[in-house]
C-alpha cells in the first residue's frame, strides 16, 4: 500500500523515486509509475503484534499495572460551626460545607465505601490576625475530629494544618515584617503550627498534614507532638506544594482567599527547577515526615514521577485539587466531556505517575464506580 502525503513539494519527491527518472524540463512525468517496493522489514512485525494483548477485556485487565482502589483515595471535607448546615460550594458541585452533626453521615459513608481516609478543613466562627481559633480545643476541627472518630472509628482522619482559614488576612501564618516588607513570619508561625498539631492530636486525629509551606514546619511539629506524648502520630507533609491558580475553588470552599497579596513567598514557583521539589521532600523526610505530598497533581505529574523514583518506599500522596475537579465537572455539566471515564483516566494517570495515595473530591463516586465494574 502506498500512502501519499499531500504537500506539493513532497509529491514531487515521491514521484521522483517511483518513476524511472525525474520530470522533464517542463516538470511533467513521462514515464510509467513503478510498483512500490516492499516496505523495509520491521524487526518485530509480523511476529510481534502489540494489539494481541488489547483484544479482550479480561486480558487487558490481566496486564494492567496501574489500578485504582478506594483504599488509596482520601476525601477532603469542609466543616463549619452550627448544626444542620449543608451548604453546597458553588464552584465545586456536589461538595458541601457541613456542620459537625452532618459530617457524621458523610464519614460513615466514606468508611462504608472503603475509602482510605478523610481530610478535614475547618471554617471557624471567628477569624483574627493570628488565627487564634485554630488553637482552641473546642474549635471546629477538634469538634469535627471527635464526631468523625465516633462515627467511624476505623476510618483514618487526617487534619489539614494551616492558618489561612483562621486568619482575617488569609495568609498561612502570622504576618510580620520581613526585610522591611509585610510577609509571613516563618519562625513565629512554626510555634503556632506546633500548638495546632497538638490540639488536633488531642482531639483524636490519626494523621496531621501541614500545608503551609513554612521552612522547618515538620520538625517543629514533630518535636511538639513527641513532647506531648504523640510519638506514633504520623505527619503527612504537603512537601512540594506549588503556588497554583488551581486552588481557586477551594478558597471559596474554605473561605480562605488571601485578602492581601498572594502565597508566592512560601508556596513553590511552578517554573522552579524540579530539583527544588526534591529538596523540599528530602528536608521534610529528614525532619520526620512519614508521608509526603505533591500538590496539585495533574500539572505536576513530572514532579510526582521524580519523587516516586527518588524516594522509593516513602508513601507519596498527590492532591487532585479543587481546580482540577471543577474544570472537569464544568465540562461534564455541559456534556462536553463524559465525567466517569475522564475522572477514571485522570486518577489512573496520577497513580501511574507514581502517587500511591490520591486526595480527590471524587473519592466517593470513584469507589461506587469501581464497585460496579472492577
Ligand atoms: C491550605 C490549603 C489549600 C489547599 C489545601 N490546603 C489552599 C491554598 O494553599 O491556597 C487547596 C486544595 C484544593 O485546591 O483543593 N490550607
Amino acid at each position: 500500500m502506498l500512502a501519499v502525503v499531500v504537500s506539493s513539494d513532497r509529491i514531487h519527491a515521491v514521484f521522483d523515486v517511483l518513476t524511472r527518472s525525474g520530470p522533464d524540463k517542463s516538470g511533467h512525468y513521462e514515464h510509467e509509475i513503478m510498483p512500490p517496493t516492499d516496505p523495509p522489514a520491521s524487526p518485530g512485525f509480523p511476529t510481534t503484534r502489540l494489539r494481541r494483548l488489547r483484544q479482550i477485556p479480561g486480558i487487558r485487565r490481566l496486564v494492567q499495572t496501574t489500578r485504582l482502589s478506594p483504599a488509596d483515595l482520601v476525601l477532603p471535607l469542609f466543616v463549619r460551626p452550627g448544626s444542620g448546615v449543608r451548604s453546597e460550594i458553588a464552584s465545586m458541585p456536589g461538595n458541601y460545607q457541613l456542620s459537625p452533626d452532618l459530617l457524621a453521615d458523610e464519614v460513615r459513608e466514606a468508611a462504608a465505601l472503603g475509602l482510605g481516609g478523610v481530610i478535614l478543613f475547618g471554617i471557624p466562627e471567628h477569624k483574627d490576625a493570628t488565627g487564634t481559633s485554630a488553637l482552641s480545643e473546642s474549635g471546629i476541627i477538634p469538634q469535627a475530629v471527635r464526631v468523625a472518630k465516633h462515627a467511624a472509628p476505623e476510618l483514618p482522619v487526617i487534619t489539614d494544618l494551616c492558618f489561612c482559614e483562621y486568619t482575617d488576612h488569609g495568609q498561612c501564618g502570622v504576618v510580620g515584617r520581613v526585610a522591611g516588607r509585610p510577609d509571613v513570619d516563618n519562625d513565629a508561625t512554626l510555634e503556632l503550627l506546633a500548638r495546632q498539631a497538638v490540639v488536633h492530636a488531642r482531639a483524636g486525629a490519626d494523621v496531621v498534614a501541614p500545608s503551609g509551606m513554612m521552612d522547618g514546619m515538620v520538625g517543629a511539629m514533630r518535636r511538639a507532638l513527641d513532647d506531648a506524648g504523640f510519638l506514633h502520630l504520623p505527619i503527612l507533609s504537603y512537601a512540594a506544594k506549588y503556588a497554583s491558580a488551581f486552588y481557586g475553588p477551594f478558597r471559596d470552599a474554605a473561605e480562605s482567599a488571601p485578602q492581601l497579596g498572594d502565597r508566592r513567598g512560601y508556596q513553590m514557583d511552578p517554573a522552579a527547577a524540579p530539583g527544588q521539589a526534591m529538596r523540599e521532600i528530602e528536608l521534610d523526610l529528614a525532619e520526620g515526615a512519614d508521608l509526603v505530598m505533591v500538590k496539585p497533581a495533574l500539572p505536576y505529574l513530572d514532579i510526582i514521577r521524580q519523587a516516586a523514583d527518588r524516594f522509593p518506599g516513602v508513601p507519596l500522596a498527590a492532591y487532585n485539587v479543587s481546580g482540577e475537579f471543577s474544570m472537569l465537572k464544568a465540562a461534564a455539566a455541559r456534556a462536553w466531556l463524559d465525567e466517569r471515564p475522564v475522572v477514571l483516566e485522570t486518577l489512573t494517570a496520577i497513580r501511574r505517575a507514581g502517587a500511591s495515595i490520591i486526595l480527590t473530591y471524587w473519592a466517593k463516586d470513584v469507589a461506587r464506580w469501581l464497585q460496579r465494574s472492577p
